[in-house]
């Protein structure tokens, strides 16, 4: 039988890696965990309780109010993967919105909200047989994944691809602050002192600015079989 591995996917944001991550997950029948999801749901709830705001931000407030926000991802078998849950309630689409794009990188730049939600991933994947996506997992969360996937493609691409899904969504942006957006969160992803963005030395790096889909997913299921029948 295959062995069970962990599978960790980092990259920059926009570069299509939840929807790689749910793929692979969905192929393997592996859990999948999108762990920006809950950085989101950490600015929402800052957002919620007016801890932050344009030109304003109280970071000590929203420390106090660390140990009162429960998250959880609830599997919904009508979409095929798990919604994010904030304090009971579904949040999903709240936390997609240009607002909470807008706040994310602040919120996860402060250390206390990354031990917290460090230690809840850590959980959640003690297991293996799991797909994580977001910036640190193969560097902090799971620095022993067996399979390091590092996602990037030019800013360009991924504001274009962006800036699709938030106008099929019904969302008034343009492509200059989706852009501006993405590359001011790159900025701020890469530059923060508390686990910063950075390539696992030994994560295998994926440019998919000119790849589709289902090369990317082809590409990526034969790294994964390689790993399991090792
Ligand atoms: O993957 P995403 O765009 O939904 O992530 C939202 C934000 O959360 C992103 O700007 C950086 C932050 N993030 C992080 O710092 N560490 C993670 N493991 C996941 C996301």
């Amino acid at each position: 039988m295959d062995k069970k591995i962990t599978i960790a996917i980092d990259g920059f944001s926009s570069t299509g890696k939840s929807t790689l991550a749910k793929q692979l997950a969905k192929q393997l029948g592996y859990v999948y965990v999108d762990t920006g999801a809950m950085y989101r749901a950490i600015a929402f709830f800052s957002m919620q309780n007016n801890l932050i705001k344009t030109d304003f931000f109280d970071k000590e407030g929203l420390i106090n109010h660390l140990s009162t926000i429960r998250l959880e991802f609830k599997f919904n078998p009508d979409l095929g993967f798990a919604e994010m849950y904030l304090n009971g309630e579904n949040v999903e689409k709240q936390i997609r919105t240009i607002e909470v794009s807008n706040f994310v990188s602040k919120v996860a730049e402060i250390p206390e909200v990354r031990t917290k939600l460090v230690q809840q991933q850590q959980e959640m994947g003690k297991n293996k047989a799991v797909v994580m996506d977001g910036r640190d997992i193969g560097t902090v969360v799971f620095p022993d994944a067996e399979l390091k996937i590092f996602m990037t493609a030019s800013a360009q691409t991924r504001a274009q691809r962006r800036f699709d899904e938030l106008i099929q969504k019904g969302d008034s942006v343009t492509f200059e602050e989706v852009l501006k957006n993405v590359e001011e969160r790159d900025y701020i992803d890469t530059h923060r002192s508390n686990s910063p963005l950075v390539i696992a030395k030994d994560a295998i790096e994926i440019d998919n600015s000119n790849l589709n889909r289902e090369e990317q997913f082809d590409l990526v299921l034969d790294l994964v079989n390689k790993k399991r029948s090792l």
